[in-house]
């Protein structure tokens, strides 16, 4: 599909449409723990969880991320092993690294107050202007936009827009058609009521639910009956597919974990030790010392497949109990609570370890 909408009469917004969705949000809005009390702090966690992750799978981490580190003097103070514990299983752990740091900065720089206007929150590490618009609009009440993928989306069906969502172009005027209609008085309100709205109404995917919809009689695509056509995005490139080895070495009821490097996929967490396959003969050698006698020590004990965003690992996992102590540095041995409690693996590995919490 082309851009079927590049007259930019056709790219505004109207701020006449507004009260109809407040007014469904008034009655619609989802009841979430960030809401209740919304802080700076508060938010700001949230929105950070919420980025490529859904709301129903966040709210659990949330509370418990909120009872072990309620405020930023916590967060800044947090061990990086504690913190990332707490982030096991949400994925791209940079988020929570940046988190602690934009904290830091925070307690250093900010006399230990989150800044409370919208280029004080943009400096901090981790927060860029979707985050800074939705905690300054949330919790600080600035009229400022929010602009995510379920705004865009909403925002490319009501005004039937062909533009490529993927484009920073058409993020950018779609943020100044949203920046011109957010009503004074309830700035948090209408920005979470727009992506509330793209969340459970003006759904992904063919899948609109436009009787419920607020704005059935002013969309453009509903009207023209094309809501399937947007928002359109240009097809990506297909994944890179890398075939993984990951092995689980137990030692006398301990299991090897080894740190990833400080750089690339999942950067500086711990995993079960993991090979290239193709590779793999010479490095797992070279960690086993020759410990295994035979090949018949070696148990394929099931498959994972990780998708990242221009690459996919295909795992097979083999287990293998060793009858000598390896002599690898790079290696550390956890018993299975000391790996429950307290390392990060993250999900990527979570086929070994289903397998090992059956044993
Ligand atoms: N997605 C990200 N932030 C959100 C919020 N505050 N409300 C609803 N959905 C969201």
């Amino acid at each position: 599909m082309t851009n079927s909408n590049t007259h930019t009469d056709e790219k505004k917004l109207d701020s006449s449409i507004v009260p109809a969705l407040l007014n469904w949000y008034d009655h619609n809005a989802r009841i979430l723990p960030w809401r209740s009390e919304p802080s700076p702090y508060r938010v700001w966690i949230s929105e950070i969880m919420l980025q490529q992750t859904r709301v129903e799978a966040v709210k659990p981490y949330y509370d418990r991320f909120m009872e072990a580190l309620p405020d930023v003097k916590a967060l800044a103070e947090v061990e990086e092993e504690k913190l990332l514990k707490l982030w096991e299983g949400l994925g791209y752990y940079n988020r929570a690294r940046n988190l602690k740091r934009a904290a830091e900065t925070v307690m250093e720089e900010f006399g230990g107050k989150i800044p409370e206007n919208y280029e004080g929150l943009l400096s901090l590490k981790g927060i860029g202007e979707y985050t800074a618009g939705a905690i300054a609009s949330i919790a600080l009440k600035i009229p400022v936009p929010a602009v995510d993928g379920n705004v865009m989306r909403v925002v490319a069906r009501l005004l039937a827009c062909g533009d490529d969502v993927l484009k920073v172009s058409t993020k950018r005027w779609m943020t100044k058609a949203v920046a011109s209609i957010i009503p004074k008085e309830r700035p948090g309100d209408f920005n979470q009521a727009l992506m509330e709205l793209g969340a459970v109404v003006c759904l992904p995917n063919g899948a609109p639910l436009c009787e419920k919809c607020p704005w059935d009689t002013v969309c453009k695509a509903h009207y023209q009956d094309r809501e399937q056509e947007f928002p359109y995005k240009q097809p990506k490139k297909s994944r890179k597919i890398q075939k993984k080895a990951v092995y689980l070495l137990e030692y006398e009821n301990r299991f090897a974990l080894r740190k990833r490097p400080e750089s690339g996929l999942l950067a500086g967490l711990w995993e079960f030790p993991t090979f290239d396959c193709g590779q793999q003969g010479d490095n797992v050698d070279k960690i086993l010392d020759n410990s295994v006698e035979s090949s018949e020590n070696v148990d394929k004990i099931g498959t994972g497949k990780h998708i990242f965003s221009h690459i996919e690992w295909h795992m097979t996992g083999y287990y293998i109990l060793l009858q000598k102590k390896l002599k690898s540095d790079s290696l550390i041995w956890v018993t299975k609570e000391e790996l429950e409690q307290e390392y990060a693996v993250p999900s990527a590995f979570a086929f070994m370890k289903d397998f090992l919490y059956k044993q």
